[in-house]
């Protein structure tokens, strides 16, 4: 049982990762600067898990402020949440996102290791695949930055790579995450973005509690089944699950691992639609608008690393996701109103 600090903690993957390591008798630390979560994530996380979530708030890019809580808490493990991740955000500021995503690792770093702390779960992305040529994806695939926010996590990666080949005390476990979506079952945490969503799920969710008026989907001419744009998508506590195993890897003394995470398989924007309208019990409206810039058609990962790895394999399923998704947007208006 181990003392893991969350940096982002309290946001959309973060939250979810503090439910699954206590439910396996782990004990979160959450450190967030709630640029982009809500104030109350960690009371609800503390009744969801029947256990105070101790949080402190904090820039990552702050040294001092990290040190603070390392020095308080003593965790024998970071996962790495905090960070921007916006791709059109990126082209708009990319200095936001090179301080905030590299100079805020960087500071990290630096301060676990003046702690003396050296296990570290990164969170990365297919991002850094770019334009893969081969899907399903495996991780040897070359990585190449097409935007600023995808240059960061490759960054990120590398960063990561030199500091453990000059000191083998470092064990890192980097993940690359495909599409997450969905919500706990319990319906008292989930994805909660500030200002309008970009991506899919959230979009179909704003449609289906009639803040938007239809999906716009962008494009039908690829070269898919249905000629919209394929993706892997995969449960937010699957993912969470993926953490929870791969930081047990390395408290364990495994020297690290670059992973997948990502069901395999990959879902149309159409089949995802209509698996949110089952979910509603009711169709949801879309047109089809032209392809968005810097799309590709299909994003799906080669899972067979991980599951070998560390026996991770994605169980939730796509009519799963619609499910938690929908039981939390309504949740979430209920409370509101
Ligand atoms: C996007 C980012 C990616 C980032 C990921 C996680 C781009 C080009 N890629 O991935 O770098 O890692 O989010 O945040 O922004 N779609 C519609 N209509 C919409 C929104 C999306 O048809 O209104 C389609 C997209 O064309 C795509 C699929 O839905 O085929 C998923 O889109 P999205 O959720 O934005 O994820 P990615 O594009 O995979």
């Amino acid at each position: 049982m181990a003392v893991i600090l969350l940096t982002g903690g309290a946001g959309y993957v973060g939250s979810h990762a503090c439910v699954a390591l206590a439910a396996a008798g782990h004990s979160p630390v959450l450190f967030d600067d709630f640029s982009n979560a809500r104030e109350d994530v960690p009371d609800r996380l503390a009744r969801l898990t029947g256990a105070p979530v101790p949080c402190y708030r904090g820039d990552v890019r702050d040294p001092a402020a990290l040190g603070r809580v390392l020095a308080a808490q003593n965790p024998d493990a970071v996962m790495h949440f905090a960070a921007l991740k916006a791709v059109g955000e990126s082209m708009d500021r990319p200095l936001d996102y090179m301080a905030v995503n590299i100079a805020g690792l960087v500071t990290l770093l630096g301060a676990m290791e003046a702690a003396g702390l050296r296990r570290l779960v990164y969170s990365s992305s297919a991002t850094v695949y770019g334009v893969p040529d081969v899907t399903p994806t495996p991780e040897s695939a070359p990585r190449r930055a097409v935007n600023p926010y995808g240059f960061t996590k490759i960054k990120g990666e590398e960063i990561l790579e030199q500091l453990a080949a000059s000191d083998p005390r470092w064990a890192v476990g980097v993940l690359r995450y495909f599409n997450p979506a969905g919500a706990h079952e319990s319906a008292m945490i989930g994805e909660d973005p500030s200002g309008r969503p970009n991506n899919l799920v959230p979009l179909i969710a704003r449609v289906a509690a009639g803040q938007l008026r239809r999906l716009e989907v962008f494009g039908d001419d690829y070269s898919t089944p249905d000629g919209t744009g394929v993706r892997d998508y995969i449960h937010v506590m699957d993912l969470a699950e993926g953490h929870r195993l791969s930081v047990e890897r390395l408290l364990a003394g495994a020297p690290g691992h670059v992973l997948n995470l990502g069901t395999g398989r990959g879902h149309s924007v159409l089949e995802v639609l209509a698996a949110y309208g089952r979910a509603v019990g009711r169709e949801l409206p879309y047109r089809v608008v032209p392809r968005r810039p810097g799309d590709v058609p299909v994003y799906c990962a080669d899972p067979a690393r991980a599951e070998a790895e560390l026996g991770f394999r994605a169980r939730r399923d796509l009519d799963e996701i619609c499910r938690s998704s929908w039981a939390w947007v309504r949740g979430q208006a209920a409370r509101r109103a």
